[in-house]
C-alpha cells in the first residue's frame, strides 16, 4: 500500500483562510476567564467587537461560536487575530506533548536534490554517493505534474534520469525506503503549474489520470511511497483541511525551516534581519495547532533545512548572520572552529 505524504507549512497567518463549512465539529475551547475568546454563547458580541470577523477567519466564522482549527480569537480584534499564545487564548492553552527522548528517529528523512548534478557549482552529490545507514526514507525531489495533462512528469530531462539509480540504493541498504517527492516550489511558483494541485483536487477526472500514470511510474522506478509537496494547501487561492485530511494522509512533514529569510524584510513586524531560517520556539508554537486538533505526534516529520540563506548586511560590523551545515563542517575540518 502505497503512503501518502502531505508537506504542510503551518504559520499562523494561513489559518485565516481556512473554508468554514469544513469545521462544523469544531469543539468549542471553553474558557470563562475570557469574554474576548470565541466561545458560546455569544457569537453575536464576539461579532460586535470585531472578533472572529469573516475577513480575520474566513467566510462564515462571524457567525461561529468557534474559530477554525480550534485557534482562539484575541482581544485585539484586527485581521489575522487568531492564534494559540495566552494573548489570544487567555487561560486555555494546549499541552505539548512530551516524549522521552528515544523516539525521534524512527523515521529519518533525506531529500535527494535530483537536479544537483546540473545546477550546483560545489558540493554535487551523485544518486551513488547518498550516505546509506542513516536515512530510513529518501525522497527524490521533484517530479512534477503536467497541467494540461496531469500527468506525473520529470522535473526535467537530466532529473528524469536519475531515479532509478536512487532506488537501486534499496540493493545496498534494503531496509531503505525511496519516495518521490511531487511538487516543490517549483510548481507552486507563480507560472504555468501554480493551480496544478488545485485544479487535480477538484477533479476526480483529472486524479484518475494522475493516479493511474502514477502508480505505473512508481512500479516501473521501483518507489515506495509519495511525498505530496503542495506550498501550501492553505494560500489564498487553495483549501486547507487538516482535519478531514487526517485519515488519508500517514505521516505529515512540518516545514520547520523557511521560517525566516530576506522577504521579512518587507514585514513590518519583522524587519530586515539576518535571522536564522528555523527557530525552536516557532516551531513549537506552530505544532500547537496541531495538538490542538489531536493530531499524533508520531506521526509528524519536522523537517529541517540544512542550506544556509545569503543575505547582504548592511554593515561589515553586523554580528547577525547564519552558516550552513556544510560551511559549518568545513570551518571544524579547517581547525578553524
Ligand atoms: C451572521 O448573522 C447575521 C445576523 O443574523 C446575518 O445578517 C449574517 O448574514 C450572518 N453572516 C453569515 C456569514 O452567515
Ligand atoms: C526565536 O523566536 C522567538 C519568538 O519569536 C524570538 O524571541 C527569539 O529571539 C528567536 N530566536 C532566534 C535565535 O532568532
Amino acid at each position: 500500500m502505497m503512503e501518502l505524504l502531505i508537506l504542510f507549512l503551518l504559520v499562523i497567518q494561513l489559518i485565516t483562510q481556512i473554508s468554514a463549512s469544513q469545521y462544523q465539529s469544531i469543539q468549542v475551547l471553553a474558557n470563562a476567564d475570557n469574554d474576548y475568546t470565541c466561545s458560546p454563547p455569544n457569537p453575536a458580541r464576539l461579532a460586535a467587537a470585531g472578533q472572529c470577523t469573516d475577513k480575520a477567519t474566513g467566510k462564515g466564522w462571524s457567525n461561529a461560536t468557534a474559530c477554525p482549527l480550534k485557534v482562539c480569537c484575541s482581544k485585539f480584534g484586527f485581521v489575522y487575530a487568531i492564534g494559540t499564545t495566552s494573548d489570544f487564548c487567555g487561560g486555555t492553552m494546549v499541552i505539548s506533548p512530551q516524549c522521552d527522548g528515544t523516539t525521534a528517529h524512527q523515521r529519518t528523512i533525506g531529500y535527494y536534490e535530483g537536479w544537483n548534478l546540473d545546477q550546483r557549482l560545489c558540493d554535487k552529490m551523485a544518486p551513488e554517493d547518498a550516505r546509506l545507514g542513516i536515512y530510513t526514507h529518501i525522497n527524490f525531489a521533484f517530479a512534477l505534474i503536467n497541467p494540461t495533462t496531469f500527468r506525473i512528469a520529470p522535473m526535467d530531462q537530466n532529473t528524469g534520469t536519475r531515479y532509478q539509480s536512487i532506488t537501486s540504493l534499496k540493493n545496498r541498504q534494503p531496509s531503505l525506503k525511496v519516495w518521490i517527492a511531487i511538487g516543490g516550489w517549483a510548481m507552486n511558483d507563480p507560472g504555468a503549474t501554480r493551480t496544478t494541485f488545485s485544479d487535480l483536487a477538484a477533479s476526480e477526472a483529472n486524479q484518475d489520470i494522475f493516479f493511474e500514470t502514477l502508480v505505473s511510474f512508481m512500479l516501473s522506478n521501483r518507489l515506495d511511497g509519495v511525498d505530496l509537496d503542495w506550498e501550501y494547501p492553505a494560500a489564498a487561492d487553495r483549501g486547507f483541511d487538516i482535519i478531514n485530511l487526517k485519515p488519508y494522509v500517514d505521516p505529515l512533514n512540518i516545514m520547520a525551516y523557511n521560517i525566516h529569510g530576506a522577504w521579512d524584510g518587507s514585514v513590518e513586524s519583522l524587519g530586515k534581519h539576518a535571522l536564522a531560517h528555523t527557530n525552536l520556539s516557532e516551531i513549537n508554537l506552530a505544532l500547537e495547532l496541531l495538538w490542538r486538533n489531536i493530531i499524533n505526534p508520531a506521526r509528524i516529520n519536522l523537517c529541517l533545512g540544512f542550506y544556509g540563506r545569503i543575505f547582504t548586511l548592511a554593515s561589515r560590523d553586523s554580528t547577525e548572520g547564519v552558516l550552513s551545515a556544510t560551511d559549518v563542517y568545513g570551518v571544524v575540518e579547517n581547525g578553524n572552529g
